[in-house]
């Protein structure tokens, strides 16, 4: 059997950068710093910044007056901001800037008197950061369905923003029904869906042509990981989203000759090591990764976690 390896997969510039804002943090402020929502959809990201001294709270109330606060790279809604600032918190801000983006876009839409549709998942994080945001109404869909459901003249001048982390093609077909169902539409195309999002898509495109199986290395709270797994069953090849190598079911391996392997944007390269440790206890024999592209994409961090540059200015 072989493992063939998506390129690329896991880690982006986003998850890279807010899992560095919360490690600096406490080296620099020292534990516990206080984390609002997981840093990213990784269980086991979470589990290692809490054992270096990371404390996670779904609300801000539970955050001590005066502790160190940080806002997770989903991004929070403006209350949560002026909460933070009428407590005074020290705050260190890891929403991606891919998805502030989204942000002052939507704002950018509303000032011109555009009525804002975000397609997007209800109840995720990213998606309430965004609604949180913009101080307008935000119609949200997630299918054409929803847009069918609009209770808005044809006329309306629309405009739509995107979660960061939505199928592309999906995403594509909802575009196509705002605009077949309203006369004045604007938007950024599939651009709102982010860099990582999009390669991670068409190299699991690309690599279910050669395998029998597609595993995506992911926790089951991440969006984009979710994604992954369902273009492998839209390619028509068995998909599963499992944490680490424990998760392996051998039933699935039956008859394989080359699986698949990817991982989301918030999945450790650690975590896929475990998987291909797995693999190869049920015969895996080869590994090899696909010819992809490699990304150059980088965040700057906060300047209060900057390090001084060692040369003299
Ligand atoms: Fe940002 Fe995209 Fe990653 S929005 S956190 S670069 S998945």
């Amino acid at each position: 059997m072989r493992v063939l390896l998506a390129q690329p997969r896991g880690f982006c510039a986003g998850v890279i950068r807010a899992i560095e804002i919360v490690e600096r943090s406490i080296r620099k402020f020292g534990a516990p710093v206080y984390v609002r929502h997981e840093i990213v959809h990784n269980r086991h990201v979470v589990e290692t910044l809490k054992k270096q001294g990371a404390i996670f709270v779904d609300e801000l109330s539970e955050v001590p007056d005066g502790a160190v606060t940080i806002f997770s790279a989903h991004g929070v809604s403006r209350a949560v901001e002026d909460e933070a600032a009428a407590r005074s918190l020290p705050v260190l801000d890891a929403t991606c800037p891919l998805v502030a983006k989204v942000h002052q876009q939507g704002r950018r839409y509303a000032a011109r008197g555009r009525v804002l549709v975000l397609i997007g998942h209800a109840g995720h994080a990213e998606v309430e950061g965004t609604v949180g945001q913009v101080d307008a109404p935000i119609h949200l869909v997630a299918s054409a369905e929803d847009v069918a459901r609009l209770d808005l003249p044809r006329d309306a001048p629309l405009a739509y923003l995107t979660q960061t982390t939505l199928s592309v093609d999906d995403t594509r077909g909802i575009i196509a029904a705002l605009q077949a169902r309203f006369s004045d539409v604007e938007g950024p195309d599939v651009s709102g869906i982010c860099y990582a999002t999009q390669h991670r898509q068409a190299a699991v495109r690309e690599l279910c042509a050669e395998v029998d199986l597609l595993l995506v290395v992911g926790s089951r709270n991440s969006s984009n990981s979710t994604r992954l797994r369902e273009i492998g069953e839209e390619m028509g090849r068995p998909s599963h989203l499992i944490s680490h190598g424990g998760e392996l079911d051998p039933a699935w391996l039956a008859g394989v000759r080359t699986v698949g392997l990817t991982a989301g944007a918030s999945a450790p390269e650690e975590l896929i090591l475990d998987v291909i440790a797995a693999l190869r206890r049920h015969g895996a024999a080869e590994i090899a990764q696909m010819a992809g592209i490699t990304e150059d994409v980088e965040f700057r961090l906060p300047a209060e976690l900057r390090e001084p540059s060692p040369f003299p200015a």
